[in-house]
């Protein structure tokens, strides 16, 4: 049976490939945006940590290499080939929209719930953190990262700072351009919708570029060092 369209379906149809092959060395991630998320996470030696909206599975591919039980689940069959290539099959991987339900995992089974740059996907945070929060045992934490609603409001042009609403802009580093749709949430959407689903924020990071950065494209490291674009944060679920 298939699964529900994600919004970003088709674009990422059109660059899973690419996003495959650049993503280990692509400034703004391997040297912006993953040693600030990596650097959240503790031991996870012997634990279960679902890797959400996995991608081509570089931080699944992290989780097996650091002990972990990875587990990851895409909307996007391309990027899960990848992930289970890159995996050499050593990670379950479950095709599945982060917007429904994941009743495939019962509660409590997860120590940690890892979506690096997934989120902005989704519109509804809470429903979303909802069913983070129940597959999540006690204590279990869910770090992720996403756009930075700052950077989002004034690129964007963002008219309404509280309305959650899509966006979309025209991605021009995975090949040939891409009209790439996601959605724009407040500082205090996102927040709420933690609080709200049973999570208290333990870390929230504003990332630096690496001295790597630097080297690759001095012009865009000088403007990171001045204005975040992502933003990366740790929850933990609260104990009943
Ligand atoms: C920017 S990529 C990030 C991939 C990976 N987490 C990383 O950081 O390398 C976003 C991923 O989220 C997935 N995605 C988007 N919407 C989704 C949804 N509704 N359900 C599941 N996955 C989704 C996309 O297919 C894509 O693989």
């Amino acid at each position: 049976m298939g699964i529900r369209k994600s919004l970003p379906q088709d674009a990422y149809d059109q660059i899973a490939d690419v996003y495959a092959s650049i993503i280990e060395t692509k400034p703004h991630n391997a040297y912006y945006e993953r040693p600030t998320t990596l650097s959240l996470i503790d031991n996870v030696a012997g634990k279960s940590i679902l890797d959400a909206g996995c991608g081509p599975g570089v931080y699944t591919e992290w989780l097996l290499n650091h002990g972990a039980k990875a587990i990851g689940i895409d909307a996007n069959e391309k990027m899960i080939s990848h992930a289970r290539r890159r995996t050499s099959d050593k990670a379950v991987f479950y095709h599945a929209n982060l917007e429904e339900p994941l009743t495939f995992f019962a509660d409590s089974t997860f120590d940690g719930v890892l979506s690096p740059l997934a989120v902005t996907y989704i519109r509804d945070h809470k429903k979303l953190f909802t069913e983070f929060s129940r597959i999540l045992r006690p204590a279990g934490w869910f770090l992720f990262s996403t756009e930075h609603p700052f950077f989002s409001y004034w690129y964007f042009k963002i008219q309404n700072y509280f309305e959650t609403q899509e966006v979309s802009c025209d991605w021009k580093g995975f090949g040939e351009p891409v009209r790439m749709p996601s959605y724009y949430h407040s500082l205090g959407a996102i927040t709420e919708a933690l609080s709200d689903s049973g999570f208290v924020i333990q870390k929230m990071v504003e990332p630096k570029p690496t001295e790597e950065f630097k080297e690759e494209d001095p012009e865009r490291y000088q403007r990171l060092t001045k204005f975040p674009v992502f933003i990366c944060i740790k929850a933990i679920k609260l104990p009943l």
